[in-house]
């Protein structure tokens, strides 16, 4: 499991996440809502280490994500996390991509990576794109082709953070039936999200930001039919 203990993080003068305590169990779906700004992104990558944190801890199976003595490279092999947008390389294709993390990170022998990254490739649906190189796909397929890739290392937690926001409307709903066909499947996941309707239909819990802060975390009934913070209830009315 993921536990977040009391982390403080600053960027300069500013304080960015101002305490925040949050334990996500094995097989918990987690949703992250919030305005701009609250820290959600940040949040992210202090779980698998790519930020420092100022104070408190965070542990994901029990190993310590910033102690000095914790292997980085090896915890984040645990912990994929998908961005709003990703770069494949564009000389390599479709499947090349998706090879590359398990052959360079896992030193995967080249046939045993192909297998796993055909594998999850079928997984997301792109079993027809093996081939193609990644700017012929559209922006929907891209981000599957970047879930596959997460998924192709074996994480035990996969982090994602606005994954729909960069594309067309058009394209958003096959992003988020990936997502829900993982949540199906008992992934842990951590999602940050705009959208509400997801959110709604997939967590177990949804974490509302504010200002560096959880300000609500309920299960999503609770959370959007009978919201307790009044800043809460501010963004919910302002989202409709
Ligand atoms: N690398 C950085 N350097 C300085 N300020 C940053 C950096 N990353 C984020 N911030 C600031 O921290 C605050 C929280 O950002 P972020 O976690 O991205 O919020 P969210 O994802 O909720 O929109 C914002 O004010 C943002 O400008
Ligand atoms: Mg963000």
């Amino acid at each position: 499991m993921i536990e977040i203990e009391n982390v403080r993080k600053s960027f300069g003068a500013l304080e960015v996440l101002k305490g925040i305590n949050l334990t996500v169990s094995k097989g918990e779906v987690l949703t992250v809502i919030g305005g701009s700004g609250s820290g959600k992104s940040t949040l992210l990558t202090c779980i698998n280490g790519l930020e420092p944190i100022d104070s408190g801890r965070i542990l994901v199976d029990g190993t310590e994500v910033h102690a000095r003595s914790t292997d980085l490279n090896k915890l984040r092999t645990k912990i994929g996390i998908v961005f709003q947008q990703w770069n494949a390389f564009p000389h390599l294709t479709v499947l090349e991509n998706v090879m590359l993390a398990p052959r360079k990170v896992l030193r995967m022998p080249k046939a045993k990576a192909e297998e796993v990254a055909v594998k999850q490739l079928r997984h997301v649906g792109l079993g027809e794109k093996l081939g193609v190189y990644p700017s012929r796909m559209s922006g929907g397929q891209q981000q599957r082709m970047a879930i596959a890739r997460a998924l192709a290392m074996s994480p035990s937690y996969m982090l994602f953070d606005e994954v729909t926001s960069a594309l067309d409307p058009m394209l958003v709903g096959e992003v988020l039936d990936t997502l829900r066909m993982l949540a199906s499947e008992g992934m842990t996941m951590i999602c940050v999200t705009h959208e509400m309707k997801f959110a709604r239909e997939v967590s177990d819990r949804v974490a509302f930001f504010h200002q560096g802060v959880i300000a609500e975390i309920a299960p999503p009934d609770q959370l959007f039919s009978a919201p307790q913070n009044p800043e809460t209830q501010k963004f919910l009315a302002a989202t409709h």
